[in-house]
């Protein structure tokens, strides 16, 4: 990744934060994004272990457009390139389906399914003006294609994420080798997803039982594997979507 120039959105904390500092212990220039200066910088004192000019905080919000052409500039700006784009930004709580409101329907949709699309699209144009064969990574879960009961808003919009993924992957592929692959994971520990999806103890002992290697992944894990989809060693792989779940979403019948 020596060299190499990659955006992560929701750069603040979880997931995202530990791929941005596994992709710059690996050489890389990165930019991260996020609503809050004061949350980027914390995230800065966490990542960085010394090469502070190569990692670049971006203060802003999936959900507005201006703020993703924001966003392209000024990672252009910076390190004069993008190479790789890891849409990683989510929104998620739990409600029951009957008593989910427009509001908060429209948050996570915004939020996961056209932030996904407006920064693809905005980096997507970029590589095309510039003719540069970039990477997207997008973060989904395995109730994209499976069921979330009690996140519907957040199924539906991995599902459409995992969609535009595949969609993406033949349609800037095949016209500018633009690649676009996708991870699912499962309950990680650390992440905005755990603490949230399993507050009480009882839900998070139900979810350690449904995972068959019984234990929650880590942001380490889910660091490495990207490292592997955005690095040349998977240049062949494209529309793919990877799971890291230990197993969970096959785990159906008691045994
Ligand atoms: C019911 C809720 C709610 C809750 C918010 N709402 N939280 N309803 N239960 N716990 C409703 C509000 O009442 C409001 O509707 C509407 O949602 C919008 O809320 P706001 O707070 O105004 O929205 P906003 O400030 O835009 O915040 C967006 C958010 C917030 C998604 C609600 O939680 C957020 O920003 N989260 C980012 C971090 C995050 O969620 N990380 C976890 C990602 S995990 P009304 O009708 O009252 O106006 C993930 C995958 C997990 O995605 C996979 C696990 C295996």
């Amino acid at each position: 990744m020596n060299g190499q120039v990659i955006i992560v959105t929701g750069g603040t904390s979880g997931m995202g934060m530990y791929m941005a500092k596994r992709f710059l212990e690996e050489g890389a220039k990165v930019a991260i994004t996020g609503r809050n200066m004061e949350r980027l910088q914390q995230a800065r004192g966490q990542i960085t272990s010394g090469a502070k000019d190569e990692l670049l905080l971006i203060e802003m919000d999936v959900r507005n457009v201006e703020d993703v052409e924001r966003m392209v500039e000024q990672t252009v700006e910076a390190f004069g390139r993008i190479d790789h784009l890891v849409n990683n930004a989510a929104g998620n709580f739990i409600s029951p389906a009957e008593k989910l409101s427009s509001n908060g329907w429209n948050s996570v949709i915004d939020i996961v399914l056209n932030g996904t699309f407006y920064c693809s699209q905005a980096v997507g144009k970029y590589w095309i003006e510039n003719k540069i064969k970039g990477s997207i990574l997008n973060m989904v879960a395995t109730y994209a294609w499976n069921a979330g009961a009690g996140v519907i808003h957040s199924a539906s919009a991995k599902a459409g994420v995992l969609a535009m993924t595949r969609t993406l992957a033949v349609e800037w592929g095949k016209q500018y080798g633009i690649r676009a692959n996708a991870i699912a994971p499962g309950p990680i520990e650390r992440t905005g997803g755990a603490d949230k999806l399993f507050e009480s103890e009882k839900a998070a002992q139900r979810t350690l039982n449904s995972v068959p290697l019984g234990r929650l992944g880590t942001p380490e894990e889910i660091a490495g594997l990207a490292r592997f989809i955005l690095s040349d060693e998977a240049s062949y792989m494209n529309g793919e979507v990877v799971t890291l779940d230990g197993g969970q979403w096959l785990n159906q019948f008691p045994f």
